[in-house]
């Protein structure tokens, strides 16, 4: 695997690959690698000729007192999955590399960062937003590959793909979770033991939710009361931030099941935001 600290190399390498023909699969990642990042790599060295991963802790994505300086950073054992897993570039950019002095020009939507963790991340998804396209001008993929636990995350970019005219397949791939139901996620090594045990109200919550709505409850009102109660007998001082349940596209929260939602949350065990989701189909 070839590690590529450099812009104008990057997409130079991509550019002498793509006149060979060859499609070019991407991973984005932050690093601190676990099996959910595992499996999209996997997904995109099925399906393409190339496989390239950005390992980068985007700074302009975290708020003011949000955790950008204690994010885990793992190199050595990132840098041996990704080999393990036959990567064939490393995209590993300096934030100066990122944005050097002078960068002004920041990628907004409109609507969809209005709903979910955009409500308490303000600015968070412009800085996704903006990031994204940025290494998608690097990398040049045919597809990219995202994890369905940022459910929002995943939507904002399908959405500025189609509209700013990447010409990408966004390949949105299952929650990979742990053996008791814990969606993986990078931040779950800042638990300690005792609120690992707590983090399991986030699925409980959400199983609790799919049996309801598979015995046919519809108003969202009780299905919620009735997460957050989970939520309560598992971890009594966990600090919900939010539960939603919402149209899958438009991420608007509805007030009555309907064919296909997504029941989301974000709950803060200690000091730690965890988020969750399930996409449930109305029989
Ligand atoms: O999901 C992440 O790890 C990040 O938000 C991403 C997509 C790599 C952008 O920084």
């Amino acid at each position: 695997m070839k590690i590529i600290e450099k812009i104008l190399e990057m997409q130079s390498i991509i550019l002498n690959l793509k006149k060979k023909s060859k499609k070019i699969g991407f991973v984005p990642t932050m690093g601190a690698l676990h099996e959910g990042h595992l499996s999209l790599i996997r997904e995109a060295r099925k399906e393409n000729d190339i496989v390239v991963v950005s390992i980068f802790v985007n700074p302009i994505q975290f708020g003011p007192n949000e955790d950008l300086n204690k994010y885990p950073r793992t190199f050595e054992s990132d840098k041996k999955n990704l080999e393990r897993e036959k990567v064939d570039f490393l995209f590993f950019p300096t934030p100066m590399e990122m944005y050097p002095e002078g960068f002004e020009t920041y990628v907004n939507l409109k609507k969809l960062p209005y709903h979910l963790c955009g409500l308490s991340r303000p600015g968070h998804f412009e800085g996704v937003a903006t990031v994204v396209a940025k290494l998608f001008n690097i990398v040049m993929p045919d597809n990219a590959y995202f994890g369905q636990k940022d459910y929002q995350q995943a939507k904002i970019i399908e959405r500025m793909v189609l509209d700013l005219n990447f010409k990408i397949n966004i390949k949105i791939m299952p929650i990979v979770r742990e053996k008791d139901g814990l969606a993986m996620s990078s931040r779950n090594s800042y638990l300690t033991t005792e609120e690992r045990k707590k983090a399991l109200c986030l699925y409980q919550a959400l199983q609790k939710a799919k049996e309801m709505i598979e015995k046919g409850e519809i108003k969202i009102d009780v299905i919620k009361k009735e997460m957050e109660k989970t939520i309560k007998e598992i971890a009594p001082d966990a600090n919900i931030d939010y539960i939603a349940i919402v149209h899958p596209d438009t991420l608007s929260e509805l007030s009555v099941v309907e064919k296909r939602v997504v029941v989301a949350l974000a709950v803060f065990i200690g000091s730690t935001r965890l988020i969750d989701n399930f996409i449930i189909e109305r029989s």
